[in-house]
């Protein structure tokens, strides 16, 4: 498999237990409408799962953060796109998980307790290229990837990194790296970063026969 990615979303207000409202996700989610629609953008080709795509949200809303639901599209069973679907396996996952160490819930969906710097760091200590996507940073098209490589990408949710974040990430080496001039959503630079790196892998793999 070429190019393996991994997107990681820091989602401030996420709930962290089972208790929001499908109907509710703005709301008594803490926007939980965005981790669902990053986790559909990151984790989907239109009808299959991305088999080369790990996805992490760090929740960080009430009532015990932080929490960490990953998802592994090369274990995921089914997955469908919608958010309430997606939303309902949240659910899921987080109310059966009852313990502190990471616990796969479901097929491909584990959660832990870990925190955005100790994943970050475990990232950095593997070896694998981390990547802040940031609006001001550099163009992701003059960029190299290395098919051997994991590219761990980082982002923001609406509320974005705060400055500690950032110092954090720069000391791990971070790049950061811009999909375009403007702030865009979250889950929009999900589908842009991979169609990059899709594009890219192709050219490269052509360009080498
Ligand atoms: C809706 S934006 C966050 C806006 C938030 N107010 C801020 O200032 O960070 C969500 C996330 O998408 C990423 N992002 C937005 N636009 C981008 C761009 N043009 N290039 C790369 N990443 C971008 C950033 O990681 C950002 O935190």
């Amino acid at each position: 498999m070429q190019g393996k990615r991994i997107f990681v979303l820091k989602a401030n207000k996420a709930r962290t237990d089972h208790k929001f409202h499908l109907k509710g996700l703005p709301s008594t989610g803490g926007r939980m409408d965005i981790v669902c629609r990053c986790i559909s953008r990151a984790l989907l080709y239109h009808d299959e799962p991305r088999k080369d795509t790990v996805f992490y949200a760090v929740l960080l809303g009430p009532p015990t953060p932080p929490k960490i639901i990953r998802v592994d599209g090369s274990k995921v069973e089914s997955l469908e796109a919608d958010e309430i679907s997606i939303a309902k396996m949240i659910r899921e996952a987080l109310k059966s998980c009852r313990s502190s160490v990471e616990e796969e819930v479901l097929a491909g969906i584990s959660v832990s307790r870990t925190s955005f710097q100790d994943l970050v760091e475990f990232f950095a200590e593997k070896g694998y290229h981390l990547i802040y996507l940031h609006e001001r940073g550099k163009d992701i098209r003059k960029m190299t990837f290395s098919a051997k490589s994991v590219h761990v990408f980082v982002l923001g949710d609406h509320i974005g990194l705060n400055d500690s974040d950032e110092l954090l990430l720069e000391r791990l080496g971070a790049v950061k790296a811009s999909v375009g001039p403007r702030s865009l959503l979250g889950s929009h630079c999900i589908a842009i970063v991979h169609n990059e790196l899709d594009r890219y892998f192709v050219s490269t793999r052509s360009s080498s026969l």
